[in-house]
């Protein structure tokens, strides 16, 4: 099943840790609770940081979850056949993730008070990332060359289908009071600030050693160390452990290292038609 897809309602899947039938169930039944925060991002966008954020808030900057409980249990994926299991036995309040565009979302959303927070990432560092991700994950086909890759990205031929979808599709939610979105650059510029805005969404009041200590642990170089939250963890069936590491260099404008000029401008073509439809800029503009 290794490098086989499918498609739902137009999105690309791997079979490895999908299928329609569970993909139908969190469009259609998934109840989502109103005391629910979902963590959601377009792959390798920050997932796995803000997740770490969210569980320290949680937690008010005590690193005893986040050393002791596997990232991917603390806060599932809703849509991974494993990680609906986990999500439906979680006890409230739920921490959630999930890399799902806004239409294939549970439809439950739209009745309820749950919060989103939706991190964003320069779409060439997400190619970039995606790209290393891709040789090491094992249920994924070969990504083939960068150029060939880039196409397969920019034409959303990927999992989870078009990074411009996924953004125009969640940034619609962006004036609902549930709704927050923020970017990886502003993560990467000021942690500490970007807790405190995330802790005014959600109500958490936390002092401002709590606030150091959130950013303290969740800063790149403690997630390395951390093995409940770098992936080391993982089976060797999911990611080839030889290959890479999930914690690859976690830095901003990556992609300059890797795009030809010739790449970039194709990319920066794409994006300026693409982005025409949501009419918002953002910090790699
Ligand atoms: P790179 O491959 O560019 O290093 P996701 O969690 O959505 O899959 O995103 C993975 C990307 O986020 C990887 O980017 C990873 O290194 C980066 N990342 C994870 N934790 C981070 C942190 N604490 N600080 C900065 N970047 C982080």
């Amino acid at each position: 099943m290794a490098g086989e897809y499918f498609t739902y309602k137009g999105v690309l899947f791997p079979c490895h840790d999908y299928t329609p039938e569970a993909l139908s169930y969190v469009e259609n039944e998934f109840q989502v609770r109103d005391d629910d925060v979902f963590n959601v991002t377009y792959p390798k966008s920050g997932t796995n940081w803000m997740l770490e954020i969210l569980s320290l808030i949680r937690c008010e900057g005590d690193p005893g979850w986040v050393r002791s409980v596997p990232n991917w249990e603390r806060a599932p994926w809703v849509e991974h056949k494993v990680g609906l299991e986990a999500a439906l036995k979680y006890p409230p309040p739920r921490l959630l993730c999930s890399h799902l565009p806004v239409q294939l979302f549970p439809k439950s959303l739209q009745r309820s008070e749950a919060k989103i927070i939706y991190t964003l990432r320069c779409p060439k560092d997400v190619l970039v990332s995606l790209y290393h991700f891709s040789h090491i994950l094992r249920f994924v086909k070969d990504p083939g060359s960068l150029d060939s890759f880039l196409e397969d990205f920019l034409s959303g031929n990927v999992t989870y289908g078009s990074w411009f979808d996924h953004v125009i599709g969640w940034m619609g939610l962006k004036d609902n009071k549930n709704f927050f979105s923020i970017t990886y650059e502003e993560l990467q510029q000021d942690l500490p600030g970007s807790v405190r805005r995330i802790c005014r969404f959600l109500g958490k009041e936390l002092s401002e050693e709590q606030v150091a200590a959130v950013a303290e642990n969740a800063s790149f170089q403690s997630m390395k160390g951390n093995k409940m939250s770098n992936y080391s963890q993982l089976s060797d069936k999911y990611i080839d452990h030889e290959k890479g590491q999930f914690l690859r260099k976690g830095i901003c404008g990556d992609w300059r290292n890797h795009l030809s000029e010739t790449q970039s401008q194709r990319f920066d073509t794409v994006y300026q038609e693409q982005m025409q439809r949501l009419g918002m800029t953002f910090p790699w503009d």
